[in-house]
């Protein structure tokens, strides 16, 4: 048996403790903090021709086309619809003919990398490290419980949506500002973990469109104004293609939406575009129009407030296949 000196000892001694100031390190960066959530970044879509969604997104609506990226063979790979300085929609050329639209919605926060960290220690799957793509953003994708993919972005001072602050924002464009995006959810309980206690959003608002099962439940991000509308399905029956092409939506924001109309009367709508909505106020108060891009994604135009500036109260039906109250 060797017998340790009290010099060894205390040698041992110092390295265990010194093994052991790193746990306590260890223990906090295992419960790191969330941090910013300031708005919603994107919504990418599938097209089936980028011509026709060109003619809608930038002759149609207005908007201007920053910059794409391309394949490796020369084909296009993504381009960008700019709506404000940290808003676009991405245009993806379709992968598969006849399939859902949306390929993701993005939110933008400050710290991609604590996000990244602070998703793990909640639980969620994230990728091994946080990437910077190729227009210089770092950003990564997570889904949320329904399969939908939600991109985490974070702009960086030399990324080219910072590079072009200020630029690519005419007269022309119908809206300064999407306000919300809408996802297909089929269990709301998971999704409210996902988005309220693991995300940070605040529910602000549910409606229903038949007063008797709720359609629609509206989380806010938790450093800013936009959302993520829930849209409520009975899970037990499958989304039609075409109903998912209306389900996820985009919502740009206009003043007058009277006017907004007007205004779109006198450009040129692409023929293969279903014909918008009457001019309505919705469940929740608000004036709005539906478009329908040539693929049949809508995007809804709508009004800040109410129609008659009183707010309208949430809903209190229970959600589709809401489970039996146990007692
Ligand atoms: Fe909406």
């Amino acid at each position: 048996m060797t017998l340790r000196t009290p010099l060894l000892v205390g040698a041992w001694l110092a390295a265990v403790a010194a093994s052991v100031t790193p746990v306590s390190a260890q223990d906090t960066s295992a419960s790191p903090k969330r941090p910013h959530i300031t708005g919603l970044s994107h919504a990418a879509f599938y097209v089936s021709d980028v011509e026709k969604a060109r003619a809608f997104y930038k002759d149609f609506l207005g908007f201007e086309e920053p910059y794409s990226l391309k394949n490796k063979d020369g084909s296009l790979h993504l381009t960008w619809i700019k709506i404000n300085d940290r808003q676009t929609v991405e245009i993806f050329p379709e992968k598969e003919a006849n399939t859902d639209r949306l390929y993701h919605i993005a939110v933008e926060t400050d710290d991609a990398e604590a996000m990244r960290l602070y998703l793990q220690s909640k639980g969620v799957a994230v990728p091994a490290k946080t990437a910077v793509g190729q227009i210089g953003n770092a950003n990564y994708f997570i889904k949320d419980p329904d399969g939908n993919i939600v991109e985490i972005v974070e702009y960086k001072p030399d990324g080219w949506t910072a590079k072009n602050k200020g630029k690519f924002m005419p007269e022309s464009r119908v809206s300064v500002h999407m306000t919300h995006a809408g996802v297909k959810v089929g269990d709301l309980e998971a999704s409210l973990k996902f988005y309220i206690d693991v995300l940070g959003f605040k529910e602000t608002w549910r409606g229903s469109s038949n007063g008797k099962v709720l359609s629609w439940v509206n989380v806010k991000v938790p450093d800013g104004t936009d959302y993520v509308e829930l849209m409520l399905y009975d899970n037990e029956k499958p989304l039609a293609m075409e109903r998912l092409h209306t389900v996820h939506h985009i919502c740009l924001e206009v003043p007058d939406v009277t006017k907004t109309e007007q205004l779109l009367k006198t450009r040129k709508m692409p023929a293969e575009c279903k014909a918008p909505t009457e001019i309505k106020a919705g469940v929740n108060g608000k004036r709005q129009i539906n478009y329908y891009d040539p693929d049949g994604t809508r995007v809804e135009v709508m009004e800040p407030k109410t129609f008659d500036g009183k707010p309208v109260p949430p809903s209190t039906v229970p959600p589709p296949h809401a489970k039996a109250a146990t007692s």
